[in-house]
């Protein structure tokens, strides 16, 4: 029997992870019974492009209701995640929901009391641990190839097309985001959750905004019609097709349909509004002992990360770049450093999209229940913990102080 699935959130990601595969390469096991958005528009657009007449609803409950789904699928803007997962698990529904699970401890408890009271299951879709490189480095790590973890300094660099882009849209205002250091740094924080197979005890964070915001007197609401579009860099034409996801267009998602919810895409950069950081730095301590030293910075000249693991019997490094000169060797280098001497492990680099993390996962959601070795689906235990190590970032950069995170939780 196909499973019926029903979305809420049918925006790029909404649109381009799940609802296109769903109907385009899963039909035999799979149905998207029910969309839901607030905006019309991006509902028909999501009808159009796949050739489908999905009933599309603005009232979530309706579409409960009437379209009784098994799982809900949740990509709306991070803090209503906990929300919609609150009620698909009270109608009797699983969910699946996007990264970040929530924003905040807050939330995290709502949707834990959620789970216990109704016996329903909620998966957070953590598409990195399904990147083969990423994959090889747990199992690296689990092998013991370096010995017990010591300490690991993870440095995440995002360039100046994908890092702006966040300080164009909802993603800039911290109560709808939770900030960088959750709505981008859950990959990164559940990454090194996985690899080291262990929880965060206390947080230690600064950050700050020094790059975007009102840092520049040339700057205006948004880039169209904007007075220095032709030498503003930053200038973004949301009118222009562009792919997004597996060719989605842009105009058509957003601009087009604009005017029916005032969800501008292409907010100017420099605007006073924004309140999220742009420089962040934290260490963590976790519960095995180890520490972490991390660091997101959301102006860099090329994207990408480098990572070190310590461990007693040696020194892993690892690094992945997305943009820039080092972004088109063929392959993802894992070098290990033992007193006997140094190993490297090369892994070939998959081009699909997010490094071959979005099809894998797909395979197991839809396609699954699969064996799972390397324990890459993630409950909504592991969906707090990494959103909590940026939420007790937060309230370290608020108050200057470390953050427990058993305090957080209560
Ligand atoms: N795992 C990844 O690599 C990855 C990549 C991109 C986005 N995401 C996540 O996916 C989610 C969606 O991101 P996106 O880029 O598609 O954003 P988006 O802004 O393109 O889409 C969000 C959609 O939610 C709709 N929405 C807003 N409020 C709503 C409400 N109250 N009820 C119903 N619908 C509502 C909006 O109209 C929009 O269509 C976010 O949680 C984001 O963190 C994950």
């Amino acid at each position: 029997m196909k499973k019926r699935y029903a979305l809420v959130g049918c925006g790029g990601r909404g649109l381009g992870m799940f609802a296109m595969p769903i109907v385009r390469k899963y039909p035999a096991v799979a149905e998207l019974v029910g969309i839901c958005d607030t905006n019309t528009g991006r509902m028909a657009y999501l009808n159009r492009i796949l050739g489908c007449q999905v009933p599309a609803f603005t009232d979530f409950a309706a579409m409960l209701r009437q379209t009784r789904p098994d799982t809900v699928i949740i990509a709306t803007p991070d803090a209503l995640h906990h929300e919609f997962i609150v009620r698909t698990l009270e109608a009797g529904c699983d969910a699946v929901s996007e990264k970040p699970m929530t924003i905040d401890a807050e939330k995290c408890r709502a949707i834990f009391a959620a789970e216990k009271r109704t016996g329903r299951r909620v998966t957070v879709t953590f598409n990195v641990r399904f990147v083969p490189y990423i994959a090889k480095l747990r199992e690296v790590l689990a092998s013991g190839a370096i010995g017990k973890i010591i300490s690991v300094d993870l440095n995440y660099q995002l360039d100046r097309q994908h890092g702006a882009d966040y300080f164009r849209r909802w993603h800039r205002r911290k109560e709808i985001s939770g900030g960088l250091l959750v709505h981008k740094s859950t990959h990164h924080f559940d990454m090194v959750n996985w690899l080291i197979a262990d929880d965060p005890l206390v947080v230690y964070a600064m950050g700050s905004l020094q790059f975007y915001g009102p840092k520049r007197p040339e700057r205006s609401g948004r880039c169209v019609g904007c007075q220095y579009a032709k030498t503003c860099e930053f200038y973004f034409d949301i009118r222009q097709p562009m792919a997004v996801g597996e060719m989605l267009d842009n105009a058509e998602l957003y601009a087009n349909v604009e005017h029916l919810d005032g969800y501008y895409r292409d907010q100017c950069v420099f605007a006073d509004e924004i309140n999220i950081e742009d420089t962040m730095n934290l260490t963590v301590r976790y519960a095995g002992g180890a520490q972490m030293s991390y660091s997101l910075n959301a102006h860099c000249i090329n994207e990408g990360w480098t990572l070190g693991v310590n461990g007693t019997a040696g020194r892993l490094e690892a690094e992945n770049w997305y943009s820039g000169p080092r972004a088109k060797n063929p392959t993802r280098e894992i070098t290990i450093h033992r007193p006997s001497g140094t190993e490297v492990i090369a892994v070939p680099l998959d081009t699909t999209a997010h490094g071959g993390g979005d099809y894998r996962l797909h395979e197991m959601l839809f396609n699954g229940p699969k064996p799972d070795p390397l324990g890459q689906m993630a409950s909504s235990r592991a969906g707090a913990m990494s959103c909590l190590i940026g939420a007790a970032g937060n309230e370290s950069i608020r108050t200057g102080l470390p953050v427990w995170i058993n305090d957080l939780l209560g």
